[in-house]
């Protein structure tokens, strides 16, 4: 039998290796609840996967049957669902109540739902305390919060409590008073504090880590780097998984969109034009006809 040689046995650079399909995160067979056990495993095959928002029931419940395989309840919600301008406002009260729609609505998908400015910050405890209370209360399988070096110590206690952590260094936009909005990670000090920042969350246990806004170099070094999947938002295509708000993604939101997003449908002009076509009708008496009465 002919020996490969050591190159020979390393993939192709761009081409993943090859895994079994019955067990992919997206297109795989299994319909019982993904869970952070699937994730780890999906880096091991070298697997990418997709991430989405979902901050209410039915969109969530589209996701799911899609088969998108993890959905954040991000504290985006705050811009995206709540009509605040960032997502600093946004209250534990609030992500609980989106929380626990957005699992009633799933049946496979991981949900990680986001701790909200203000409730973890104080300390590990107050971290243990909201994270208890969105496993609890909503149900999620997993929390995410902001920081790296300066969050090990919550990550710490929340996954020695049993709560599944996903971190997220980079542009982390519950600081937007102190940061901006800005690519992370620009230059060679702001490179090494995000290496650092993503060494210090998976020693501390966090099961991923989002990467918002880095150079996309910067995060395929992060991500070769990592035993951890990272998952991208405007990090480029090396990351092992990426997410994307769905409001953005689906063109429901107004205004302008980061250049990273791209949009895969236009729900903002659909909406509006069966908004006016619904209202033409009832200013023209075409709606209700026959059909649509009951007698
Ligand atoms: O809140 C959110 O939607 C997020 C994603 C942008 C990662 O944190």
């Amino acid at each position: 039998m002919t020996q490969l040689s050591a190159a020979q046995k390393q993939p192709v650079q761009g081409v993943r290796p090859s895994t079994d399909s019955s067990k992919a995160l997206y297109g795989g067979k299994s319909t019982r609840r993904i869970t952070v056990r699937d994730i780890t495993a999906a880096k091991e095959r070298g697997e990418k996967w997709p991430m989405l928002t979902a901050y209410d029931a039915m969109t969530a419940s589209v996701f799911d049957e899609a088969g998108i395989p993890v959905m954040l309840v991000g504290d985006s919600a705050g811009n995206c669902h709540l009509g605040y301008e960032t997502t600093v406002p946004v209250t534990m009260d609030e992500m609980t109540m989106l929380s626990a729609a957005v699992v009633r609505g799933t049946s496979r998908a991981l949900i990680v739902g986001d701790l909200p400015f203000g409730s973890y910050q104080e300390g590990p405890v107050q971290a243990l305390r909201s994270a208890t209370r969105l496993v609890k209360e909503a149900g999620v399988g997993a929390v995410k919060l902001e920081g790296g070096e300066r969050s090990h110590r919550q990550i710490e206690l929340l996954v020695e409590s049993g709560i599944p952590v996903m971190a997220h260094i980079g542009l982390t936009p519950q600081s937007v008073n102190a940061m901006g909005y800005r690519v992370q990670g620009r230059g060679e000090e702001a490179a090494h504090q995000l290496l650092r920042d993503a060494k210090a969350v998976q020693d501390a246990g966090a099961f991923a880590v989002v990467l918002e806004l880095v150079p996309a170099e910067l995060a395929g070094e992060v991500t070769r780097t990592l035993q951890i999947p990272t998952v991208g938002i405007g990090a480029g295509p090396e990351t092992d998984a990426q997410v994307l708000v769905w409001t953005d993604m689906l063109g429901l939101t107004g205004g302008k969109v980061p250049k990273f997003v791209k949009k895969y449908a236009d729900l903002r002009e659909v909406m509006g034009s069966a908004a006016k076509a619904f209202a033409e009708d009832v200013v023209g008496g075409t709606f209700p006809l026959e059909e649509h009465s009951v007698h």
